[in-house]
């Protein structure tokens, strides 16, 4: 689990120009969600291109404590044996979903519904994390829970005897707050129904119509109202999961800021839900192109070729960003190699992340003499075409983006540019470092 052992510091070193084929791994937000209804579908849903990060086998492996028979068949291809709709058996002992958000809340969300009680936890970030915006909506489920202030974890979930069907408007634009629901409406009687303001991540939707519930997302003047018939009878699916748009970002913004660089990402899950980075990086000047665009598992896919770039700061729409909600510090980053300002509005659930995105994106930012602004929901970066000092150690938090953010950085920048620890990367990009490097990236561990 990322963020028990021993601090892997790491430094990044200005380079030559980046080539090659980068092959990212599977798409964490999709991977998660196929464990956990593949545990839910009786009979055997086959997976490839699992992303076989932390967060995901911590997934995995709270599945098999709930009953499912989870295998793994070689690199990126499993076999989930579930035991259906609120079929899922108690935990003899607590479940320890690491640092993965996205786990633990649709975890808690998919056993909410059934007879049975769970204790949850996580690695200090996690522990941190507000879980409150998840027990609120399974509360109106009929499930109880019992935990530490503000729901943060350890803490302990009742699920409910006779489940309800709830109806709920979700006060955050959060995928993993509509997923939740969603999961626990799949073992409740009737319709659940949840309304988000603003279009989240969609993958749960697709993936449960995918698995044969109905589902349904209409657009009314107050968002986006889903629909979801409870008690369904799910059938086993064969899922190819997208590359990761979210982990694809790192070389995609690393080959842009290296001089001469040219590289093409293969397969890249392009989800209009996800793909908000790309569009502000085109606006800015980037030299992005989509090859290939088709349709893999109901979910759209390009191979993306990257040129280095001269880039513009600009504003980017706030309405985009729970598209692009995981990109933020990774486009600060490239923003304080642009020429102008860029501005970033309506990013207060960076707050909540990991770890808190926006100060520790401005801290570093700040620490390598980059002038920023920020406030509780905006940060500005003053860009300073292509001339970016470096010469820092950034704190992570335990944070995998903001690993990955300033290690990219340190690519382009004067000096060299180190993280206090690499650790967490494990958690969605285990093979950065030997991607990165494959690619002609200077990153190496510490001691090395
Ligand atoms: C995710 C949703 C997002 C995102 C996270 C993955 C998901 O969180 O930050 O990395 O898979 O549903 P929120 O839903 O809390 O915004």
């Amino acid at each position: 689990m990322a963020g028990h052992g021993t601090p892997i510091p790491m430094t990044a070193r200005k380079s030559a120009a980046l080539k090659g084929t980068a092959l990212i791994p599977g798409d964490k937000s999709v991977s998660h969600r196929a464990l956990i209804l593949g545990a839910l579908t009786v009979g055997e849903t086959h997976v490839t291109g699992l992303l076989e990060g932390q967060d995901v086998l911590d997934t995995g492996k709270a599945m098999a404590v709930f009953g499912a028979d989870v295998q793994r068949l070689g690199a990126g291809e499993w076999i989930i044996n579930g035991v259906g709709v609120g079929g899922f058996a108690e935990p003899e002992d607590v479940i320890d979903c690491g640092n993965a958000g996205t786990g633990v809340r649709l975890i808690m969300g998919a056993m909410a519904t059934s007879p049975i009680t769970a204790t949850f936890t996580g690695d200090a970030s996690l522990r941190s994390r507000p879980m409150g915006r998840i027990l609120d909506p399974l509360k109106l489920f009929g499930a109880q829970s019992v935990g530490r202030a503000k729901g943060m974890l350890p803490l302990t979930l009742v699920g409910a005897r006779d489940p309800m069907p709830a109806r709920y408007t979700s006060p955050f634009p959060s995928a993993q707050v509509k997923s939740a629901v969603l999961l626990a409406g799949l073992n409740a009687p009737g319709k659940t129904v949840l309304i988000e303001r603003e279009k989240t991540r969609d993958h749960s939707e697709r993936m449960l119509r995918g698995f044969g519930a109905q589902v349904e997302t209409i657009k009314t003047g107050a968002g986006y109202e889903i629909t979801l018939q409870g008690q369904p009878e799910l059938t086993p699916q064969t899922i190819a999961v997208p590359r990761d748009p979210s982990s694809a970002a790192f070389p995609v913004a690393a080959a842009l800021i290296v001089e001469g660089s040219e590289i093409l990402l293969p397969n890249i899950g392009l989800n209009p839900t996800r793909a908000g980075l790309f569009t502000t990086l085109l606006e800015m000047g980037a030299d992005i192109t989509y090859e290939n665009a088709r349709e893999e598992g109901g979910e759209p896919v390009a191979d993306l070729r990257v040129r280095a770039s001269q880039l513009r700061g600009i504003e980017v729409p706030p309405d985009r960003a729970p598209s692009m909600i995981d990109e933020y510090p990774i486009l600060s980053a490239l923003a304080a190699f642009a020429s102008g300002k860029t501005v970033m509005r309506g990013v207060k659930e960076l707050r909540v992340k990991e770890c808190d995105r926006i100060d520790a994106m401005a801290r570093g930012l700040e620490a390598m003499g980059v002038t920023i602004e920020e406030g509780e929901d905006f940060l500005i970066v003053h860009g300073q075409d292509g001339d970016v000092a470096g010469g820092i150690t950034a704190q992570t938090h335990l944070d995998h983006r903001i690993a990955m953010s300033f290690l990219c950085m340190g690519l382009a920048t004067a000096k060299p540019v180190s993280i206090d620890d690499a650790g967490a990367i494990a958690t969605s990009f285990p093979v950065f470092e030997g991607l990165m490097t494959g690619l002609g990236a200077q990153v190496q561990r510490d001691n090395h």
